[in-house]
């Protein structure tokens, strides 16, 4: 078996933009066995839970430092009442939840169980506002139901309901998908709707709100430019600003079109390289709605949000398919931590994005049936990156001499890498998408050295493999000792399909 080579350049004195912290959000929809049976078992469960949120998920989510959390939806978020989902949970209305599975959503998981959530994983609520469905006076009245103190008729309702103090909500979601689910809208009827509601949605004291406008599917580069023509407040000149503060793009991994996904376990080598060449479009699609942004904020002042991104798969066999519940392999693992190079190298635009989503659904982080818990590949790679989050990006230049390989009519580099410095840390990730070959990378650390390394390898015999609670730890990360100091830098072999994070202190920079 031939092995691949590569040398990565790291100018360890040159730092880049900062990685948002935020690039490693989450998303928690009403949708399948997310929130009920994932987050929410409610409060007569025998299932360990403070409060009726379950701590086993919290346990395993708070060691992720999970920056902010997106809810109720996605499309669920655009038939969404907030009002019906607040007071004593016996006394809440029941809807139908016709986006996902036509199954009666309770209402037990509103407002206040979604703050206390939060809360216990220590981050950040982002709201998404129904757009869709709802008015601009119901998203108005949410934001001053949690965010403002004194008196006011939404903080005497808050009150009524047992919270005193205002909450800090920053992210506010304007609308999902409204050239979709949330409303099959023209860019321009969005654009117009999404200055509507953003005046609306009022700065309560110092609670400044950070405003998302709904955005673009995938490279739909048209649907972005109307947005920011339509960003300024020309009437505001005395205290210039933009009506929004953030726009969305949502993009997915698959291996194949829509009504052919495929399996997420049951798949071969070429679904595999098809896959991953569907996980690289992310780069084009940041860089082209960067470009874009560019031309009508050079200063950067307007993020961009991929507020949902992650593999979907055919649901497993025998579930519900309006749940959307799919396994979670080594490839899922090796899809995310691509995604995480990527984004790193988006810093300067970037600053948010969500994985699609958090608990047992699409590419979750844990998988829960009844009262067991198995912790899936893609949460290993949320783990061992999140030294990355808020450190300074660092440009990894790679030389490469036999990592491509034709995909299609296609060509898929199989080495991907990005590089951070934090806190006199420096941490490389590193993934080999080779099915086959081992890489031997060279890491050319120039303008400093640094001290010993340590790093860490996932990976497993084979790229179909995952955990479950007989096994839960067939893909998990393991001590790496294969890194060795020499003349030319650090040198490792990194295993096929293997992610693999090096870790070392930074001595000095020139
Ligand atoms: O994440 C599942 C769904 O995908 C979301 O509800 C929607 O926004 C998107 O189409």
């Amino acid at each position: 078996m031939s092995t691949a080579t590569a040398t990565a350049v790291i100018n360890l004195d040159i730092e880049g933009p900062k990685i948002s912290r935020h690039l490693y959000g989450h998303f928690a929809e009403h949708l399948g066995r997310c929130v009920y049976g994932g987050f929410w078992v409610g409060e007569d469960s025998p299932i360990p839970h403070v409060g009726g949120i379950r701590l086993d998920v919290v346990e395993a989510l708070r060691a992720l430092n999970i920056p902010n959390l997106r809810w109720p939806g996605g499309c669920f978020a655009d038939e969404y009442h907030w009002k019906d989902g607040i007071g004593p949970r016996e006394q809440r209305p029941r809807m139908v939840n016709t986006h996902w599975g036509n199954v009666e959503e309770n209402n037990h998981f509103g407002t206040h169980e979604f703050m206390a959530l939060c809360e216990l994983l220590g981050a950040e609520p982002y709201i998404s506002g129904n757009v869709g469905s709802g008015t601009v006076q119901e998203m108005s009245e949410w934001v001053e139901y949690l965010t403002r103190d004194g008196d006011s008729p939404m903080v005497r309702l808050r009150k009524a309901n047992g919270r005193h103090e205002p909450w800090r909500v920053k992210y506010w979601g304007i609308g999902n998908e409204t050239w979709g689910c949330g409303g099959n809208m023209r860019a321009e009827y969005s654009a117009d709707l999404a200055r509507q509601y953003a005046t609306y949605c009022r700065d309560h004291g110092d609670n400044k709100l950070y405003r998302i406008a709904s955005g673009a599917n995938g490279d739909d580069y048209k649907w972005t430019e109307t947005l920011m023509q339509q960003i300024s407040c020309f009437g505001c000149e005395a205290t210039p600003r933009t009506f929004f503060q953030g726009i969305s793009v949502h993009h997915y991994t698959m291996a194949g079109p829509r009504d052919a996904k495929g399996s997420a376990t049951d798949f071969d080598t070429d679904d595999y390289y098809r896959t991953m060449l569907s996980a690289r479009k992310i780069d084009r699609i940041l860089a082209g709605h960067s470009t874009v942004m560019d031309i009508y904020d050079p200063g950067r002042s307007v993020g961009l949000v991929l507020d949902e991104w992650g593999t979907w798969w055919d649901v497993e066999p025998d579930t519900n398919p309006g749940f959307l519940f799919q396994q979670n392999t080594l490839r899922d693992a090796l899809v995310a931590s691509t995604h995480f190079d990527i984004f790193h190298r988006h810093a300067a635009r970037l600053y948010m994005a969500n994985i699609a989503q958090t608990v047992n659904v699409l590419q979750a982080m844990v998988l829960t049936d009844g009262d067991t818990l198995v912790l899936t590949p893609t949460y290993h790679v949320f783990e061992m990156n999140k030294g990355h989050q808020d450190a300074a990006s660092l440009d990894v230049h790679l030389r490469t001499l036999n990592t491509r390989r034709s995909v299609g009519n296609e060509e898929l580099d199989t080495l991907s890498a990005s590089a951070s410095v934090k806190d006199g840390t420096v941490l490389v990730s590193l993934t080999n998408l080779d099915a086959q070959k081992p890489a031997e990378v060279t890491l050319d650390l120039r303008g400093g050295t640094v001290g010993e390394p340590t790093a860490r390898l996932l990976t497993a015999d084979r790229l179909q493999v995952h955990n479950n609670p007989h096994m839960p730890e067939a893909v998990a990360p393991r001590p790496f000792n294969g890194v060795k100091a020499t003349g030319q830098g650090l040198v490792l072999t990194i295993p096929p399909h293997s992610f693999v994070t090096v870790e070392a202190p930074l001595a000095r920079t020139s």
